[in-house]
């Protein structure tokens, strides 16, 4: 293996398992034309939503489809002391499986993806599942690499967003649920104490909102600065077919495998 293959274009987890990608991420304007790397503001992007068929969706809808197991969640969120109207909030995430919808062929498409309009106070809410971890995909030297420096391969539970408004750079961020026991051990190294939700537990079920018991909430606040707004590439593969092989997992944190 060489580190070529590692860095190979369009090998873009192998910047977020060596930590190239939030190294970056402050930086990737001024280093990104010294490195010469095909680095783009990204911050662990990660699977994400197809970049067409994505119909606005309405405050306090659902994203799942159809009943799935797990605790069920209510998301409440805004542009701290931005009353920006209009932004577009795309957000997606795991299942309480710990599978994107794309790689799991139970899953309705676009299952637990979803895309909201903040309104006139830079607010937008939705509810969903509490996602779980997951493992990475691990093919190829990236595999390797991890084998190789005795690393597990798992991420922690997180809610992924991505804010664009024209008029301001595009933010895109994921939130981690605080109970996960990969959090000091991301193997993307994106965990900081402040992408950490202060997500709480509820024991009586919300009936008006079809939140049976028990079930999370989160409020959570972001801040878009003014800049380029720019869509990232959507590098989302096809639809994992039926009996397609789940992605293998270096040992967990529990001992189990
Ligand atoms: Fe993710």
């Amino acid at each position: 293996m060489h580190m070529s293959d590692i860095m190979a274009p369009g090998n873009a987890a192998a910047f977020d398992i060596t930590h190239i990608t939030e190294l970056l991420a402050d930086n990737v304007d001024r280093l990104a034309p010294l490195l010469q790397v095909p680095v783009k503001r990204r911050v662990l992007l990660g699977t994400f939503v197809p970049a067409s068929g994505q119909g606005t969706q309405a405050a306090n809808e659902r994203l799942w489809e159809a009943a799935r197991a797990g605790d069920t969640a209510r998301i409440t969120a805004a542009l701290a002391d931005q009353p920006i109207a209009g932004a577009e909030v795309d957000v997606w995430h795991s299942s309480p499986e710990g599978r994107y919808e794309n790689q799991d062929p139970g899953q309705a498409e676009m299952n637990l993806r979803g895309r909201f309009l903040t309104d006139h106070k830079g607010r937008f809410t939705f509810r969903s599942v509490k996602p779980a971890g997951y493992p990475v995909p691990i093919d190829g030297p990236v595999g390797e690499l991890m084998v190789a420096t005795s690393r597990h391969n798992f991420r922690p539970a997180h809610l992924h967003f991505m804010l664009f408004k024209p008029g301001f750079k595009t933010l895109i961020s994921q939130i981690y649920c605080p109970d996960d026991p990969y959090l000091a051990s991301d193997a993307q190294f994106g965990v900081t104490r402040a992408l950490i939700g202060d997500f709480v537990r509820h024991d009586a079920a919300e009936g008006g909102l079809g939140l049976p018991a028990p079930w999370y909430s989160l409020d959570q606040r972001f801040r878009l600065e003014p800049g380029e707004a720019r869509r990232p590439r959507a590098p989302i593969g096809a639809k994992a077919a039926p009996g397609a092989p789940a992605v293998h997992g270096l040992g967990r944190a529990d001992g189990s495998s």
